[in-house]
């Protein structure tokens, strides 16, 4: 190879080559496949389509319109911005006047719970009352935001034993075996002495007592329903859930009572003093009556189970809720009502066809205060007036 000052002199042979290839990338094409595939046309996107968009942190750090910006940033912020939204749409239509058509002459309630334009109901698994969601549930029926609760039993009973004893913070990853020798029980990261359902227990049975004498002296037709509320009664604390439920007569029903701490009480309790009935048949016609007599309602469902099918149920009774927002962890591949979407739910006319349900797929102790807080804790003192204004 010869040297030219720096620059060494290529062959003339190899400089014909790359004057060959040089031709070849110039005349080859694209290959149309590869074009058409990457290129394709589009058409122009519908009137009215929202553009992604995400907050701003130049803004400053601005709750409300970080939560607002949810709607349009995408994925499971999207739902939670759409939950909101509906939420809100329940609230307005709470608001507005009973149109005449649809006011009843006497109230159908069993509970004799005053209707509005819209009745909400509110349905939670049990962790959520052993977590600190508690405080926004008690926060929504201490100001008579929603208007039937379901629950499971230990969405009841540990909001009575928080009153009697905390519930502490503990580890998901703390061992059974070490706790089982302490006398601690697990719920997910949180850690609920023994000690605490021997309190409970020191506390329910006397009730029980009551319970059986009024039945067999008075008659008295116990259900979960009525029985939640003598709870909250005698809970008589401001803490509680039921203690708000009992004085704003907001009816709160769990068909399956019996399943958790409350169920091993009432089962101790046969063998001291046998003769207790709970009845559950009352209680699906309360259930039932709170959708068949409502003039629109709207569900907001925090978890799965029979918390999310007794309340979708109910609302088939009246075909259909007119608002929905599920909150859930749960996927539909297993064909579990859990994991259902509000589609299904459709097709069994559990909601309207014309309705905008929504479901967010996420844990609900993280969700819900941000749903609260966007929608009925933002509007408190609208509920205040709307109160003031019936009385
Ligand atoms: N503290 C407790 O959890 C407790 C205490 C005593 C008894 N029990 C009993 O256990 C039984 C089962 O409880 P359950 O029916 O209330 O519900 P669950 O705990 O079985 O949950 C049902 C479904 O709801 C969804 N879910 C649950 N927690 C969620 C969350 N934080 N965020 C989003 N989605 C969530 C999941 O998909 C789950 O599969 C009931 O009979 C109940 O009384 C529970």
């Amino acid at each position: 190879m010869e040297r030219e000052g720096n620059f060494q002199r290529v062959p003339k042979d190899l400089d014909a080559q790359v004057a060959e290839y040089q031709v070849f990338v110039i005349m080859a094409e694209v290959p149309k496949i590869a074009a058409e595939a990457v290129l394709a046309k589009s058409e122009p996107m519908p009137e009215g389509s929202e553009v992604v968009r995400g907050y701003d942190f130049n803004e400053g750090v601005n709750y409300h319109k970080l939560f607002e910006s949810m709607v349009t940033t995408g994925f499971q912020a999207t739902s939670v911005g759409r939950a909101i939204q509906e939420i809100n749409k329940m609230i307005d239509c709470k608001f507005q006047d009973i149109p005449e058509s649809k006011k009843p002459d006497i109230n159908l309630n069993p509970s004799g719970r005053e209707l509005t334009n819209c009745t909400i109901f509110l349905s939670y698994t049990s962790n959520l009352i052993s977590a600190g969601t508690r405080e926004a549930i008690r926060y929504l029926v201490q100001h008579n935001m929603v208007d039937c609760i379901v629950s499971t039993a230990g969405g009841i009973e540990e909001d009575f034993i928080k009153c009697l004893a905390p519930t502490y913070l503990g580890d998901f990853s703390l061992s059974g075996r070490t706790l089982r020798s302490k006398g601690i029980n697990r719920i997910g990261n949180l850690l609920v002495p023994n000690s605490n359902y021997c309190l409970f227990e020191d506390w329910l049975m006397p009730i029980l007592d009551n319970m059986l004498h009024e039945q067999k002296e008075t008659g008295t037709l116990w259900t979960p329903s009525k029985m939640i509320a003598r709870l909250g009664k005698e809970i008589d604390n401001p803490e509680s859930v039921y203690y708000w439920a009992y004085k704003n007569n907001i009816p709160v029903l769990c068909p399956a009572l019996t399943d958790g701490s409350i169920g091993d009480m009432i089962y101790f309790h046969s063998y001291q003093k046998p003769g207790l009935v709970v009845d559950i048949v009352d209680d699906i016609r309360m259930m039932n009556s709170q959708a068949v007599h409502a003039v629109n309602s709207g569900m907001i469902i925090l978890g799965g189970g029979l918390v999310k099918h007794h309340t979708c149920n109910a609302n088939l009774m009246r075909n259909g809720a007119d608002f929905s927002v599920f909150v859930n962890t749960a996927n539909e591949f297993d064909g579990s009502d859990s994991g259902a979407r509000p589609d299904e739910a459709i097709s069994w006319g559990k909601i309207k066809a014309s309705a905008t349900p929504v479901k967010v797929y996420g844990e609900a102790s993280v969700i819900f205060p941000i749903l609260l807080a966007e929608s009925f804790a933002g509007r408190e003192k609208e509920f205040k007036d709307f109160y003031a204004k019936r009385k």
